[in-house]
């Protein structure tokens, strides 16, 4: 039988440069060999989710065997966890475990732990090393990589948070085994997404995808390419304040979205599914996006089960005030990401709102 496919990519935004290893399942038994070689201090806190507490104990092993001292806290799954109080409650875990500047912080799950966990080795003494092993597809294609890490606030999504570039990102694709098809499906989400900025090339292996996860190897280099899509961006502008913002397809609208059904009624995914159609529309009236890729990323989303219709229960000026507070928002404009084709992106302030509005209504069509 063939070794299964691993991956290695060399990192490199601004000072930082670091691995990013991805391969199939068992992957994570390797994460103290691949890392323990760089590190300093041998303490570690290990956060990891609630629901991967199987994984985050051959993490833990895996280190224990090289040596490190590991301590782990689990983290309640669920976006209420990206919250203040859960940043002081890790801190003193860390604090109780006798954590060091030079020591480490490593966080095993997805998106709301790699966030959380991320601003918490942001802050935890000014800062300290971090490693992401991210567990849900959504993490490994976005939020594990590029360095963004923080907390929600009642006022609105991810208003505290910092650029905090990790060491190593170990990826074990056998992770994605342990989610529902929903969560999978919420992770595609981000790569169509991706498929869409980066050309007709990837929106086509995208478009045929058949089922997810998907085969393990293919899923592998799917996964790499949107990686090294994003961090491509990252490279060019670390800080968020211009071309970065073209990862932001699909969100501006789809976090009104999300926020306006309280977080409860769309998962992120699934409001990124409404906001690239929406965003789509609106490209078609400003830039002369041709209607098939609408037509064909409708296909796409309702395949692996996305929404592509509103639901009613939500209104238009829900969306439209929580667009308002969203953080991407500046003062006096709304900043959208528009396409003229596949790979030819458009940033764009306060597109007509009228055209907002029509977009938004014919989701409910
Ligand atoms: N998820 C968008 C970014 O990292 O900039």
């Amino acid at each position: 039988m063939s070794a299964p496919a691993t991956e290695r990519l060399t990192v490199a935004i601004g000072d930082h440069e670091y691995a990013l290893h991805l391969g199939a399942g068992g992957l994570v038994g390797e994460l103290g060999r691949l890392w323990a070689p760089r590190a300093a201090g041998t303490g570690v806190l290990l956060a990891h989710d609630g629901n991967v507490a199987d994984l985050a104990r051959r993490a833990a092993a895996a280190l224990r065997a090289e040596g490190l001292d590991v301590s782990e806290v689990a983290v309640e799954p669920g976006e209420r966890s990206k919250s203040l109080s859960e940043v002081e409650r890790l801190c003193r875990a860390a604090a109780s475990a006798g954590l060091r500047r030079d020591d480490a912080i490593v966080a095993v799950g997805g998106g709301v732990v790699g966030d959380l966990v991320g601003y918490v080795a942001a802050s935890y003494q000014r800062g300290v090393r971090l490693v992401h092993v991210p567990t849900t597809l959504l993490a490994m294609v976005d939020s594990a990589i590029g360095g963004k890490t923080g907390v929600d606030l009642p006022e609105g999504k991810n208003y505290v948070g910092a650029i905090w570039q990790p060491e190593l990102v170990l990826m074990d694709v056998g992770a994605l085994e342990t989610l529902s098809a929903r969560e999978l499906a919420c992770g595609f989400a981000e790569v169509v997404k991706y498929g869409l900025l980066s050309g007709e090339e990837l929106f086509s292996v995208v478009e045929r995808w058949p089922e997810l996860p998907g085969p393990g190897d293919e899923l592998i280099g799917l996964i790499r390419r949107c990686v090294e899509h994003k961090l491509d961006v990252v490279a060019q502008d670390e800080r968020d304040l211009g071309i970065r913002a073209s990862l932001n397809l699909g969100h501006t609208i789809g976090h009104g979205i999300e926020a306006a059904g309280g977080y409860d009624l769309y998962h992120h995914g699934e409001a990124i599914s409404l906001g690239l159609l929406a965003a789509l529309r609106i490209a078609e009236h400003v830039c002369g996006l041709p209607g098939q890729w609408r037509e064909r990323t409708v296909v796409v989303l309702e395949r692996h089960g996305l929404p592509t219709r509103l639901s009613d229960t939500i209104a238009t000026d829900e969306i439209t005030a929580a667009m308002g507070r969203d953080k991407k928002a500046d003062a006096s404009s709304l900043n959208m990401v528009l396409l003229d084709a596949p790979g030819s992106i458009r940033l764009r302030q306060n597109p007509p709102r009228d055209l907002i509005l029509d977009a938004i209504e014919e989701l409910r069509s």
